[in-house]
C-alpha cells in the first residue's frame, strides 16, 4: 500500500495531519499498538520539522507486511551539519516557532529512538530527505 501527503511550510494548523492519518490506517490494519505509537511519533516529529524549518515537503509512505517505510522530502534550507542536528537539545528554531512550543531540539533524537532505521540526507540551500523504517514483525 502506498500513501502520499503534502506538507506546507509554516502552516502549524495542519502540522500532524499526515501522522494522524497514518495512525488511523495502521489501526485499521490491526498493527500492534506499540508499533503504531512509535511510528506515529517519528512521523509527527519529521512532519513538524518540515513545517518549522522548510518551505514545503512531500511524505511518501509504503506499507508492506514486513515494514513501514516513510520518506519525507522537503524543499528548504537543508541541514549543514547532520550529526549536530541529531544531538539532543540542538535547535535553530526561530522565536516564532519557539513561542508555539517547539524548538527543544528533541525532534530528530525522538525520531531516531522511535524507528528501526533512520537515514538523513541533505543539500544546503535545496532541501532535506529523511527515510524512516520500522519493522512490523518484531
Ligand atoms: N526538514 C528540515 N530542514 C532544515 N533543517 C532541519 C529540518 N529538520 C531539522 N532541521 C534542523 O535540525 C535541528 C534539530 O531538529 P529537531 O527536530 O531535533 O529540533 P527542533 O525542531 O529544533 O525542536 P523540536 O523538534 O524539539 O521542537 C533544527 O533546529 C534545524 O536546525
Ligand atoms: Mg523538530
Amino acid at each position: 500500500m502506498h500513501f502520499d501527503f503534502f506538507v506546507e511550510g509554516g502552516d502549524f494548523t495542519k502540522a500532524g495531519s499526515a501522522s494522524s492519518e497514518l495512525k488511523r490506517i495502521l489501526k485499521q490494519l490491526n498493527i500492534k499498538p506499540a508499533i503504531i505509537k512509535k511510528t506515529v511519533i517519528a512521523l509527527y516529529e519529521a512532519e513538524v520539522n518540515i513545517v518549522a524549518h522548510a518551505y514545503e515537503g512531500k511524505i511518501m509512505i509504503d506499507l508492506t507486511p514486513e515494514e513501514i517505510h516513510i520518506v519525507l522530502d522537503d524543499k528548504g534550507p537543508g541541514i549543514p551539519d547532520i550529526p549536530l542536528a541529531m544531538q539532543k537539545g540542538y535547535s535553530t528554531a526561530s522565536q516564532k516557532v519557539r513561542e508555539m512550543g517547539f524548538g527543544a531540539g528533541m525532534g530528530i533524537p525522538n525520531i531516531k529512538n522511535n524507528c528501526d532505521n533512520l537515514i538523513i540526507t541533505s543539500e544546503v540551500g535545496k532541501g532535506t530527505r529523511l527515510e524512516i523504517t520500522t519493522r512490523i514483525n518484531t
